[in-house]
């Protein structure tokens, strides 16, 4: 038994009261017969039978360090043991420590100072983020990537491109001026990659040239919009990657009208694409940089920011500015300092390994794509990988296909080096047919093997 179960409760029983007492506002009711699991280790979850799915979704990135890492869990019991419990309104040593680490790794990187700050989850450090841009700037208006995803608070929505999570709750932020995000295999503008001669950032570049064009002013050489929040790859979105070009071109256009760079590192940063933070992989320098999720490898609610001492200096984020009473909670910070550790000590295995295994990994997804007409795409950046789900035209979006490998997964049917287990895999992009790969970063060679059969065993029932 890899879990100890603290209920005898069946799943039958926890998904009916779950449907009579548990609003359905969250997203587990996007499946109509939700599967339960009941412990998890490593790179796999576990059923009521103790059957091993293989995880390739790790609480959407967030556990990127494998699930119940030791280190992270000691480092809990410790602080649970010692000062669990502390209001926001005094300091604890590993509040500061952590701080101090983050921001010196980040400097390290970056060649700026800054100052880290905290909150309790994405959506919340994604609001956090647009107060210290309005704080700065004095203005309201912010550039945001078409699929780009931020959060599902009402300001975090305005900046999140999708209308259907604005849809019954209007806004009551300024919403986002959103740009079509440089997706090659679908291009937004219909080019092709070999001939675009670069269209899109031309096109983006191109709104400033007249007052007409709505955004700026070129006699005061002032823009509406004085920020832009950028996921480096999108996530929800698909697991997009812009073309290596891309940001450096992107920021350029940003400096020369006094436009901020926000990257929105939630789900890609912490190692995800095989650097610490995603934005590392495009050379150019954020302003603000948001985090959470994997920070405390799932552990507790807690997530951050930092932002170059300009933006956050205390006479300018000035005390009382932002807050929550868990935003800085003593296991939270803990978690994220033990997961600070592991990224200090292991980065330069991380920096090594990551690509070496997402090479492996890829040529396992270009068989598939070769057996399978249905693939249409595939491709990403360290485990952030991606398998575009098609008709067989290999691009039309095949959602119906990419649905039924989810829940085909999720039964536990499959069988490896005659065994029984599953797959836990999650969908993303503009029309969800995106199967979006996310393996904790300690995956081995041979759990890639596994994926690679188990998405060969499911496509090969599915496609018949
Ligand atoms: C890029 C990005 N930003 C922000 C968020 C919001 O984070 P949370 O779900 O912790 O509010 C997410 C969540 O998926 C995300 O992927």
């Amino acid at each position: 038994m890899i879990y100890t179960n603290s209920t005898t409760i069946t799943d039958e029983k926890v998904r009916e009261l779950d449907n009579e007492w548990t609003s359905w506002g969250d997203t587990v009711h996007y499946s109509k017969n939700p599967k339960v699991f009941r412990g998890c280790e490593g790179s796999y979850m576990f059923d009521a039978k103790d059957t091993p799915y293989l995880d390739l979704q790790m609480m959407y990135s967030s556990c990127n360090f494998g699930y119940k890492n030791q280190r992270v869990t000691n480092a809990v019991i410790d602080q649970m043991n010692t000062l669990p419990q502390l209001t926001p309104k005094f300091i604890q040593p590993y509040k500061s420590l952590l701080s101090e680490k983050m921001a010196t790794m980040i400097q390290k990187r970056f060649g700026v100072k800054g100052r880290m700050h905290y909150n309790v989850g994405g959506a919340q450090v994604t609001e956090d983020a647009i107060k210290i841009v309005r704080n700065y700037t004095k203005r309201q208006g912010f550039f945001a990537f078409q699929g780009g995803y931020h959060g599902r608070t009402i300001g975090a929505t305005s900046l999140t491109s999708s209308f259907r999570y604005r849809e019954k709750y209007g806004h009551f932020g300024d919403r986002a001026n959103f740009v079509p995000f440089p997706y090659c295999f679908r291009c937004p503008y219909g080019m092709k990659c070999d001939s675009c001669d670069r269209f899109c950032i031309k096109q983006f570049a191109r709104q400033f040239e007249s007052e007409y064009k709505a955004i700026y002013d070129p006699k005061t050489r002032e823009c509406e919009f004085k920020a832009f929040i950028a996921e480096p790859i999108l996530g929800t979105g698909g697991y997009i990657d812009a073309p290596k070009w891309y940001f450096k071109e992107l920021k350029q256009i940003l400096d020369e009208y006094g436009i901020m760079l926000v990257v929105d590192e939630v789900q890609m940063g912490m190692y995800r694409t095989g650097k610490l933070w995603a934005i590392e992989n495009y050379g150019v320098v954020p302003d603000v940089m948001t985090f959470a999720k994997s920070i405390t490898n799932g552990m507790n609610p807690m997530a951050g920011l930092w932002a170059q001492e300009k933006y956050i200096a205390p006479d300018v984020f000035t005390p009382g500015s932002a807050h929550s009473t868990y935003c800085s909670n003593p296991i939270g910070v803990r978690a994220a300092y033990e997961v600070m550790n592991i990224v200090d000590e292991e980065g330069a295995v991380f920096e090594r390994e990551i690509p070496r295994k997402s090479a492996y990994f890829m040529e396992g997804l270009n068989h598939l794509k070769s057996k399978y007409k249905f693939i249409g795409d595939v491709g990403g950046i360290g485990f952030a990988l991606r398998m575009e789900i098609t008709e067989a035209d290999r691009y039309t979006p095949n959602k119906t296909l990419c649905d039924a490998m989810q829940e085909e997964g999720l039964k536990g049917d499959l069988t490896y080096n005659g065994k029984k287990c599953g797959l836990v895999l999650n969908n993303g992009g503009f029309y969800k047919n995106v199967i979006t790969l996310v393996p904790q970063l300690y995956i081995t060679d041979k759990e890639i093997d596994m994926a690679i059969d188990l998405l060969d065993q499911i496509l090969s029932r599915l496609t018949k």
